[in-house]
């Protein structure tokens, strides 16, 4: 058996304390540099810190903001119940024994902390009795701390603190390194997260882009876009249908050489409006199409912005082939119904007045002749009464059919008709209407369409102004220019709202503008009514000749 002196086992005893410890710390050392979680950084600095410094109860703090320490990993506290509230509860640095340990970045021990004025009681670490805190400190800054516990006072000595404070310098670097890593990866998710949603918008993107090349692709009308020079950038298949060209041999292709010729300035014009103004100009041009063929279209175009920026104009055109048919037909329907209406009128008026007229005539010289014999007898009277009686008969045949159809309009024509006229409007109403004719020629003849279309118009004008108008003054205007005859009916009277006629007025109500109109249009002309409340009315007919 060996005996040792008393110095040479203090000596062994202290060789192997330190071995062991030398061991622990490497051991931390590599446990701690193996993992990059913070939470097993810090479970494991708690487990090797057990190893170090026999303690009751311990935490680690961390640094959160400026003046913060949060509880993030604890061992040993009963009397903490929920270990979730534990590990967020956070010490302001003013608790001035953590605001010592920040500043002097050195380990701090409470004996007692009954003892301990600056000592500060917290619920569920009331058994602690001996403290220690002990600062993690990298790159120069306290990042953190261990608060290390135990139960009976005046337990930790200066080793207890060396040792803790060999294991902090080791573990604050991996604390740090593991936060950073945190960091970098709450960074990555949110980088994936923000490449996740611009991909989810790009998608968006396509699908609202095919949505729209779908639509564009498929449309029944053409769809065109055009530069501001007017060069089409791009158009739809509608386009190539409407058109019978290939959509390479429009695109790259005014539009100049796709309207008929003598529309292309009015196009021109309407182009340069809607670059000046903003919103959707509609209009009507024919399109040649590539056999030649004329293709009436209705044209809607915007302009279109880039960042504000003025860049081209979108259009759609729509073939109106089929409607302008249909109105055609209409429009020769509606003339050949005036035309038969007034080859009616002119032959019940050649009747009343040849075959009525004439028989009244013979009637009348028949009673004459009675009269003659019935002189002095009882009848002669009866005899007069029926000469008036068939006198007023005649008149009143004679009147109808003037007004039916009168023949002075087939027989001198349209200026003289007007002046008959207006002299038996103003017999029959008292009301004086100034002629005013500028014909070069009084007695020019125009076509019987215009020659009537002017005379019924004139008379459905005059007749509402006796009607309605209770004017004082009234002009009828026939003037002619190169290749147009302008008739215009005025008045001084009430006037009257037009729209608003229209919007609440049965149609039954307003027969005679709307025959007035038809008539215009029937003859090739275009009518015009323009009348305001108390300032008068004028009707105003223009027809090409
Ligand atoms: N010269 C006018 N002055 C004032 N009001 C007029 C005039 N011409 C037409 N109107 C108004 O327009 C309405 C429609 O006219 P119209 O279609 O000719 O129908 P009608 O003469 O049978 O009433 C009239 O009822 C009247 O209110
Ligand atoms: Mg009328």
């Amino acid at each position: 058996m060996k005996t040792e002196t008393p110095e040479l086992a203090g000596l062994l005893a202290r060789e192997q304390a330190i071995r062991r410890e030398t061991e622990i710390l490497r051991d931390a050392n590599i446990a701690l540099t193996q993992n990059l979680s913070l939470e097993r950084v810090l479970e494991t600095l708690l487990d090797f810190l057990a190893q170090l410094v026999p303690y009751d109860s311990a935490n680690v703090m961390l640094r959160s903001g400026d003046s913060q320490f949060v509880v993030s990993a604890l061992r040993r506290y009963e009397g903490f119940q929920n270990v979730e509230t534990t590990r967020s509860i956070a010490f302001d640095s003013t608790n001035p024994l953590l605001h010592r340990i920040c500043t002097t970045q050195q380990s701090l021990v409470v004996p007692d902390t009954r003892k301990e004025p600056e000592w500060q009681f917290v619920t569920g670490a009331d058994h602690v009795r001996n403290w220690m805190g002990v600062p993690l400190v990298s790159s120069g800054a306290v990042i953190g701390l261990y608060s290390v516990d135990k139960v009976e006072p005046n337990f930790f000595q200066p080793e207890h603190a060396r040792l803790a404070e060999t294991l902090a310098a080791r573990a604050a670097s991996a604390i740090q390194n593991a936060q950073l890593f945190e960091q970098s990866q709450r960074y990555v998710a949110e980088l994936e997260e923000i490449i996740v949603e611009r991909e989810r918008a790009e998608v968006a993107l396509r699908e609202s882009e095919e949505r729209y090349r779908q639509l564009f692709e498929n449309a029944k009308d053409a769809i065109y876009v055009h530069d501001l020079k007017g060069t089409y950038l791009k158009v739809n298949r509608a386009a190539e249908e409407l058109s019978g060209y290939m959509r390479d041999e429009i695109v790259g292709h005014n539009f100049e050489e796709f309207i008929a010729p003598e529309h292309v300035n009015f196009v021109r014009k309407r182009f340069c409006a809607k670059l000046a103004q903003q919103g959707e100009t509609s209009y009507e041009v024919d399109v040649i199409a590539k056999d030649g063929r004329r293709v009436p279209v209705e044209v809607s175009s915007r302009a279109i912005y880039d960042n504000g920026q003025l860049v081209g104009v979108q259009g759609m055109a729509r073939d109106i082939t089929e409607r302008k048919l249909a109105q055609d037909a209409l429009q020769m329907f509606s003339r050949q119904l005036i035309e038969a209406q007034e080859e009616e009128r002119r032959r019940i008026a050649r009747e009343l007045h040849d075959q009525i007229g004439q028989i009244l005539t013979a009637v009348k010289m028949n009673l004459h002749t009675v009269r003659q014999f019935s002189h002095g007898s009882e009848a002669a009277h009866y005899v007069k009464d029926n000469i008036e009686a068939v006198d007023e008969a005649l008149r009143l045949v004679r009147d109808l059919s003037i007004d039916l159809r009168p023949p002075v309009l087939d027989d001198l024509g349209l200026d003289t008709a007007l002046r008959w006229y207006v002299d038996r409007y103003t017999q029959r109403t008292g009301l004086s209407v100034d002629v005013v004719s500028e014909l070069p020629d009084r007695n020019e003849r125009f076509s019987r369409d215009v020659e009537t279309a002017c005379f019924r118009i004139a008379q459905e004008a005059l007749t509402n102004v006796i009607r309605h108008a209770s004017a004082s003054q009234v002009v009828v205007q026939l003037m002619k220019s190169a290749n147009t005859l302008t008739l215009i009916v005025k008045d001084n009277g009430v006037g009257f709202d037009l729209k608003s006629l229209r919007m609440r007025s049965p149609r039954a109500a307003t027969l005679g503008l709307i025959s007035m109109q038809e008539r215009a249009h029937a003859a090739g002309g275009t009518l015009e009514i323009e009348s305001r409340r108390t300032k008068g009315t004028r009707i105003r007919f223009i027809v090409p000749l």
